[in-house]
């Protein structure tokens, strides 16, 4: 936005942003459940059952949000035939950031070599996409940016304990991106957008910069804590009610879904959405099994994926939804 007057994008009539392309990346390295298995007093037969989690893919040493970010951008900026030029804005969500700043779309912004358009981090843990994505849908309508790349890129490896089993075979790394384009006829039509501070020790990471940090620890001591089975309950309740918010708001019914995108946390609880919108489970996408959850990054992998395999097509209904720590979730729904 930096070389153009506030407003200056505004064009007659309603505007949209559309997803003009999608990108994703995982690190190499894999993780198995078996794997895990040789670590902690887990087992294969566990993890799937209770998850539908197969495997994870790990960042390597050194390797970091940023990096996984950016790849993943360059593959959406490519598959939308956009330059760094072209970007008005760039956001990221993640919960694990490079560094405290400067922000990781800063880093990646430099790396892209699209100085001087805007840059910023939202951080609403495994809800970050949806938040960041709706941020970006807002800039757009409003005619203040055409086109903005969103990124939702995490490295939750780093923050596992992994010596606790009860979260440490969750969690995987990853990035996703979109660019965001100004459409006057398809694109987003309804972002939704809650959370509840109240709930926050059910799901969180205890340590910050200025609570509890551990200078003499990797990453100051850093780690995820749950509990799972409350998450769950809770979860599910939200996300019921946010898919009801999103339809009712458009006026639409689960028939009209051509696709349910969720986050990827656990299939049962995909699995619960999915039958609470009527939906069969060939018209959902799932990653969780091999990609585990990645927080923010699990709805764009997820939808790149389904993209990229020809199964998500232009034209179709799609419905993004993430629930995560804060707690904090929300959906969007888009013509593809
Ligand atoms: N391997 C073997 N046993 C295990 C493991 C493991 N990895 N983990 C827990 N157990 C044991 C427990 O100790 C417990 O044993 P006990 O009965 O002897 O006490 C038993 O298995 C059952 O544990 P529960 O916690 O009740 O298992 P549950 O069926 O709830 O599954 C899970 C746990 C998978 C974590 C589930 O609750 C869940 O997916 N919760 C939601 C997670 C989520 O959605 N997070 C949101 C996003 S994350 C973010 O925002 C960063």
């Amino acid at each position: 936005m930096s070389e153009r007057e506030p407003g200056s994008h505004a064009i007659s009539g309603r505007i949209y942003a559309r997803i003009a392309g999608t990108g994703s990346y995982l690190p190499d390295k894999l993780l198995t459940n078996d794997d895990l298995a040789k670590q902690v007093d887990t087992s294969d037969e566990w993890i799937r059952s209770r998850t539908g989690i197969r495997q994870r893919h790990i960042a390597a040493e050194g390797q970091t949000t940023g990096d996984l970010g950016y790849e993943a951008a360059l593959k959406a900026m490519e598959a939308a035939g956009v330059s760094a030029a072209d970007l008005d804005m760039i956001v990221v969500g993640t919960t694990t950031p490079d560094l405290i700043f400067p922000s990781t779309a800063c880093l990646i912004q430099a790396r892209l070599g699209a100085n001087g358009c805007a840059a910023m981090d939202v951080n609403a843990a495994c809800s970050g996409f949806v938040y960041a994505l709706s941020v970006a849908d807002k800039f757009i309508r409003c005619g203040d940016a055409r086109t903005v790349l969103v990124i939702g890129a995490e490295t939750l490896s780093r923050i596992v304990d992994w010596t606790e089993r009860t979260t440490c075979v969750l969690f995987g790394d990853g990035a996703g991106a979109v660019v965001l384009k100004a459409d006057s006829e398809t694109g987003i039509l309804s972002t939704h957008l809650h959370a509840d501070g109240g709930k926050k020790e059910l799901l969180w990471n205890p340590v910050g910069v200025s609570v509890g940090f551990q200078a003499d620890q990797p990453n100051g001591g850093a780690r995820i804590k749950m509990k799972g089975n409350d998450v769950f309950k809770y979860a599910v309740k939200a996300l019921d009610s946010v898919v009801d918010e999103t339809l009712e708001a458009n006026g639409l019914t689960q028939q009209d879904l051509d696709w349910l995108i969720p986050h990827q946390a656990n299939l049962r609880i995909i699995e619960a959405t999915a039958k609470r919108l009527g939906m069969p489970m060939e018209r959902v996408v799932v990653t969780v099994d091999r990609h585990g959850n990645t927080s923010a990054a699990s709805v764009p992998l997820a939808l790149d994926e389904a993209v990229r395999s020809g199964r998500v097509q232009r034209g179709q209904l799609l419905l993004f939804e993430a629930f995560g720590g804060g707690f904090t979730w929300g959906s969007a729904l888009l013509r593809y």
